[in-house]
């Protein structure tokens, strides 16, 4: 199998607890149930991407621990090509902390482990997958160093170049703009990106015209409930999401950027990309965890709109 979506990311073990609301600085909470699942960003993608149709591949690193082999199991259960998945002795797995409240928005915390491992000769070793590629995702969940190598090789290469900016503390290096043919964040991820405040749909064609202008080829900002925002320099537009009963927000984001790289290495517009990365991203949030909230392509395929 030549993969043709290739996410240079990370790999989580979600340790996840169901509370109420979400605590509040020092206070302790009784939560409602606690499960481990399989997750982290660039993971995610890559499920979203092999579940919604596309041969994948993943790049990363795993602690050599009962969750890396539960992590690296759970891709491989997928389809998706782990050659360039490492497990490393010496360091624990990425976790998450997460808690999940009733209204199903969640707070995280991640602590990289070996996911801190994954650097630009680690990406460059598996060069071929980059070269068989035709889309390579990126996330920021792995050393800056590595996500920049990836970016780039894929820009010389002459790939569809995706960067999901996630978790964002702020500003991007300047030199990666012109690599990046599709950034794609939230809103809080915008405001960390630009520095505007984004939380509306006017605030965020503000924020993706600044990010244009930085030199992302096109810029999607993904507004949870609302949809997403399209920029690509000729002007804006809107695509509003499904509506459904939402259950756990986790992972949603990452669905639509698989889904939405799925449909583009099979042929599909940007525009019918979207759409059904949108379709995929409301579909995720109707059930919990991360990995298993993924729908598969039957599952979009077969949705109806409430
Ligand atoms: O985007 C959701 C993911 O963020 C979780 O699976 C968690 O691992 C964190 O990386």
């Amino acid at each position: 199998m030549q993969a043709k979506v290739v996410v240079v990311g990370s790999l989580n073990m979600d340790l996840v607890t169901r509370a109420p609301r979400l605590p509040r600085g020092g206070e302790t909470l009784h939560g409602d149930s606690f499960v481990t699942v399989p997750g982290g960003k660039g993971a995610n993608q890559a499920v979203a991407a092999a579940r919604l149709g596309a041969p994948v591949a993943m790049i990363g690193c795993v602690g050599g621990d009962a969750y890396g082999e539960q992590l690296l199991a759970g891709l491989l259960v997928e389809g998706i090509d782990c050659q360039a998945v490492t497990p490393i002795a010496d360091v624990a797995s990425g976790v998450a902390l997460i808690v999940v409240d009733d209204s199903s928005q969640n707070a995280i915390v991640i602590v990289a482990g070996a996911n801190g491992r994954v650097s630009p000769a680690s990406v460059q070793a598996v060069d071929h997958l980059l070269v068989q590629a035709e889309v390579i995702i990126c996330q920021l969940e792995v050393p800056n160093e590595a996500v920049a190598f990836a970016l780039k090789r894929g820009r010389e290469l002459g790939k569809t170049v995706i960067l999901n900016p996630a978790p964002a503390s702020g500003p991007l290096p300047s030199d990666w703009y012109a690599a990046i043919d599709y950034l794609i964040p939230n809103e809080s991820e915008a405001q960390a990106l630009t520095g505007l405040v984004v939380d509306s749909r006017a605030s965020a064609e503000q924020a993706a015209s600044q990010l244009l202008a930085m030199g992302a080829g096109k810029v999607i900002v993904t507004l949870g409930a609302q949809g997403s925002l399209f920029a690509d320099g000729q002007g804006f537009e809107h695509f509003p999401a499904p509506q459904v009963k939402a259950v756990d927000t986790t992972a949603a984001g990452d669905t639509f950027v698989g889904g939405f790289a799925a449909a583009l290495a099979r042929g599909d517009t940007e525009r019918q990309a979207i759409a059904f990365g949108q379709v995929a991203a409301a579909l995720s949030v109707t059930a919990a965890g991360a990995q298993p909230s993924i729908p598969t392509l039957k599952e979009v395929q077969a949705f109806t709109p409430l």
